[in-house]
């Protein structure tokens, strides 16, 4: 947990952005997994734990700005309580470390919340994302799902915050990085052929968990890194695969870091992944090269776009103009994603809060297929921290679909792309944090070079 100071100049400055209203804030429950009392790792909301510091069930908290009060609600522990999960602090011993003094049992906020209806206070909520908040909502503010509209300018309030990370912010981002970078370490050095991709899952784990802390997301660990997200851990690995990694550990504070490394199966890599790892490192090396405050993050990802189509141009997997390419979306056939996105206490940091707010600060996105997966595209600035991912990916359903369909063909030369359906996939990604004169990487640094990541073989 931060100072008490943290917390409370960080509800104050909401306050005073938002001016008037109630802000309601829903705390995170236990959930059942397979029955109620065997439940999924607890996490608390991240906005939650932001504003209120506290990683525990059962609380929700109002900040009452037209009355000027903070009150988190919540039952003290019974003694079942105890006996079953042994001491700890007490609620009002807790929200006195976050400098919050009015502490009220849970039965009281649908009252309180009423109360303030029926006074005529606007009351402000974030976009559930939770079953048990949408319940919440019905129960104690009478709303059904279809009247659950999440507040903008409370949405807005809280990214305008939230997206410029504050140096103590940066330590805690910054461990979990090297955390991060130590679980690639491990899985890059320990893959062989005939290991089984669960094993190295395992090992990846096992340090995030070591280290105090859990993962930031469920893990990809896959010889088929042309599926972007491939949560299947359970093939063979064999000589000529190649191995894509993109997992993060969480630390204790809740703080993400988020990499992605591509290894061979073998020690080296073969002619052919070599030639397109290259073209991948080439789009990394312009996109890092290219960070600093004032450039649009989508003007970074045009970018490392036109530098794939450049690349795969040499392979004589493209042809045509980079720029014309990748206006029309041709590059989208091997690139289907975004660059990047913010990462904080979420490792998308905010997504729940949506997109347009947070990285696009409010633009609509473009719905080309593949520019529509940008999940940050606005200026870049002093404070964010974001990664920074591009990847190629040859996915034989898609290619065969554009084939069939002929689409852009004046861009891509469909009979050379066809022997590289078996290829896979190829991503690497790192963590920056954006300075006012550029850009500085966070963690441990991760083999990137062919050469680096041969060296680690
Ligand atoms: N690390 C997974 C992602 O960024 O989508
Ligand atoms: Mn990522």
């Amino acid at each position: 947990m931060f100072s008490k100071a943290t917390y409370i100049a960080r509800r104050a400055q909401l306050k005073k952005r938002m001016g008037s209203g109630l802000l309601f804030f829903l705390g995170n429950d236990d959930q059942g997994l397979h029955y109620e009392e065997n439940a999924f790792r607890y996490r608390q909301d991240s906005t939650f734990l932001y504003y209120f510091g506290i990683s525990a069930a059962g609380l929700a908290a109002v900040i009452d700005v037209d009355n000027d009060r903070e009150i988190l609600f919540g039952d003290e522990l019974t003694m079942d309580h105890i006996i079953w999960m042994g001491t700890q602090p007490t609620l009002r011993e807790r929200s006195q470390e976050v400098g919050v003094e009015d502490t009220r049992p849970a039965r009281e906020i649908s009252v309180y919340l009423q109360r303030a209806k029926a006074q005529g206070q606007v009351v402000h909520f974030l976009p559930p994302y939770r079953a048990e908040h949408r319940i919440k909502l019905m129960e104690w503010l009478g709303l059904p799902l279809s009247a659950q509209e999440a507040s903008v300018p409370f949405i807005r309030a809280v990214v305008a915050q939230r997206n410029y990370k504050s140096a103590e912010e940066v330590v805690e981002i910054e461990k979990a990085c090297d955390i991060t970078a130590d679980m690639h370490l491990t899985a890059m050095r320990m893959i062989r052929p005939g290991m089984k991709e669960y094993e190295v899952v395992a090992a990846m784990e096992a340090v995030a968990a070591a280290a105090g802390g859990a993962t930031s997301f469920p893990t990809i660990a896959t010889v088929n890194g042309q599926t972007l997200h491939n949560h299947y851990y359970g093939n063979t690995i064999r000589s000529g695969d190649l191995f894509l990694i993109d997992a993060g550990a969480e630390t204790a504070m809740g703080y993400a870091g988020d990499m992605s490394s591509t290894v061979p199966a073998d020690k080296t890599f073969t002619t052919r992944q070599r030639e397109v790892y290259e073209i991948q490192n080439a789009m990394h090396r312009a996109s890092v090269g290219a960070l600093r405050p004032g450039i649009p993050y989508e003007q970074v990802y045009d970018l490392s776009a036109r530098v794939m189509v450049e690349g795969l141009k040499g392979l004589g997997l493209m042809k045509d103009s980079p720029e014309d390419a990748v206006r029309e979306g041709a590059h989208a056939l091997f690139y289907p994603h975004g660059l990047g996105h913010m990462m904080g206490l979420d490792v998308h940091d905010m997504e729940n809060l949506g997109e347009i707010w947070v990285g696009y600060d409010g633009r609509p996105k473009s719905t080309q297929f593949g520019r529509r997966s940008l999940r940050l595209a606005r200026t870049l600035e002093p404070g964010f921290v974001i990664t920074v991912e591009p990847g190629i990916y040859f996915i034989p359903e898609l290619i065969d679909l554009w084939r069939g369909e002929n689409k852009l063909a004046d861009f891509i030369d469909y009979d050379n792309v066809e022997v590289y359906k078996d290829f896979g996939g190829i991503r690497n990604e790192e963590d920056f944090l954006i300075t006012e004169e550029g850009a500085r990487r966070l963690g441990k640094k991760i083999p990137l070079t062919p050469e680096e990541v041969e060296a680690l073989r």
